[in-house]
């Protein structure tokens, strides 16, 4: 009988069983490689007549203590992690090469083991040297945290065996091989058998390990999606090259709430931990200038103040520029698309640019009035008034929606010295407190109220 084979994108771990050039799942090509089964062993004969051992059922009402946790220090982290690390969990932290995963987790280990915790790092990039450098320009050298320089699996299992520490950080998942598969280091089998193997051992051992999985645009070494179901919590590590800023955000915590976030500021000195990200993310901010707007966000379980940049000018194009960061593109379009449809404002001919400050990545729907306020005001070269903060979803009807946690939102921009908001009619303001609050019932009320009708 022929075997049935199973190819694997290296970018977004779709599975087939042809080989193609070109991805189905995610349209990237040449990433398709073939899987080897992980094991061929006997269990996975066991139907084949054998019986299974029957196993032991329980009710859902068996009182559970929450799992006890440990906490950094570093608040930042601690907070993405859901209150700290749990133990015997696997957490995968990816993000771009030079993004400072490095960097943060020999700060997390040096933390980890300053609270206590035994901790190993094992790098497979830099030799212990380098590790050790990093170090000691980052104050870390007296933390009890004991290194390695090593890739090979089976060396690295069996010295976390002898050391039973209570944290491993795995420094990255993609320079890992195992000898129990034939392809290279960094391939999708090499990094999926590595990562099993040690969330099988985080588990089994109660030791809880960190693997760092560098985000790939080729294709050429495989991606750390193809590990995110194995792992109990995903983080993410983002931040724009130009930017000091760095964002931790938890995409998956099977302890946690995810959407989490935790700012840094990278710094000469590492990673520095920032208490109040809205400040941070508006300390650019010069005087209000047209397309400058402020949207009042909620990231994971907090309010983020962070400003919005438009910027509409007559395009030498037949077709015209839409360019946006830190935002949806298709978002994008869709605002446009309603401006035009529902209250006649045309972007045809103009060229659209549009970006969220600071390197944050919003992905809230409530963002639309505060797009929709920046694109308006770069298109009338008119600044919105001074001390103000927009929220708000926009519907396809040109209708808007209020958005949640209303009152959080205004009592951040409150603190930050915000005098007054526009945002949907609706929401739960409180007290409201002083803020000079405008409340469209559509967008078109919205254009009206905001920029004079027309
Ligand atoms: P690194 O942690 O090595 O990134 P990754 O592991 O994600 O590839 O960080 C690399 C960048 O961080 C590097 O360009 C230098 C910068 N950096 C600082 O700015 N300050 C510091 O204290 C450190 C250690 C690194
Ligand atoms: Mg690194």
């Amino acid at each position: 009988m022929a075997k049935s084979r199973t190819f694997q994108c290296a970018d977004c771990a779709a599975s087939f069983s042809k080989w193609s050039g070109q991805c189905d799942g995610c349209g990237a090509w040449n990433t398709l490689s073939e899987v080897k089964p992980l094991s061929s062993g006997p269990a996975s004969k066991t139907l084949g007549g054998r019986r299974g051992n029957p196993v032991a059922l329980s009710g859902l009402d068996t009182r559970e203590t929450p799992p006890p946790r440990t906490r950094s220090g570093l608040g930042e982290l601690d907070r993405v992690l859901g209150g700290g690390l749990v133990p015997a969990s696997a957490v995968l932290v990816g993000g771009d090469p030079g993004i400072g995963k490095s960097t943060l987790l020999l700060q997390a280990a040096a933390a980890f083991a300053r609270a206590g915790l035994p901790t190993v790092y094992v790098s497979g990039e830099e030799a212990s040297a380098q590790v050790r450098m990093r170090a000691q320009r980052l104050g870390l050298s007296d933390a009890p945290v004991r290194l390695a320089a090593e890739t090979n699996l089976r060396d690295i299992l069996t010295t976390l065996e002898a050391e039973r520490p209570a944290l491993a950080i795995i420094d990255s998942i993609q320079t890992m091989w195992s000898d129990n598969v034939e392809s290279a280091p960094g391939s999708v089998s090499q990094v999926r058998a590595a990562a099993h193997e040690l969330t099988r051992f985080a588990k089994e051992r109660g030791v809880s390990v960190v693997l760092v999985g560098h985000v790939t645009k080729d294709g050429q070494i495989a991606g750390p999606r193809v590990v995110e179901h194995m792992v109990d919590t995903v983080l993410y590590f983002e931040g724009e090259r130009g930017h000091q800023f760095r964002i931790l955000r938890a995409v998956k915590n099977r302890f946690g709430p995810a959407d989490e976030i935790g700012v840094f500021e990278m710094t000469g000195m590492g990673l520095a931990e920032v208490l109040n990200p809205s400040a941070l993310f508006l300390s650019e901010r010069g005087t209000p200038s047209a397309g400058s707007v402020v949207f009042a966000g909620i990231e994971g379980t907090r309010p983020v103040l962070v400003e919005l940049q438009a910027l509409v000018a007559p395009s030498p194009h037949a077709q015209p520029r839409r360019a946006v960061v830190g935002w949806d593109g298709s978002r994008l379009a869709m605002i446009l698309a309603v401006l035009e449809a529902r209250c006649g404002i045309p972007f045809t001919g103009l060229d659209v640019y549009l970006n969220v400050a600071g390197g944050l990545k919003i992905s809230e729907p409530a963002a639309d009035l505060a797009v929709a306020a920046a694109l308006l005001s770069a298109r009338e070269d008119a600044a919105l008034p001074a001390e103000t903060v927009v929220f708000g979803e926009i519907s396809l009807s040109g209708a808007l929606r209020p958005a949640p946690q209303t009152e959080n939102r205004l009592k951040e921009a409150q603190k930050l010295g915000f005098t007054a908001a526009i945002a949907p009619a609706g929401g739960k303001t409180g007290a409201g407190n002083g803020m000079v609050l405008t409340r469209p019932g559509d967008l078109t009320g919205f254009v009206g109220e905001v920029f004079g009708a027309g």
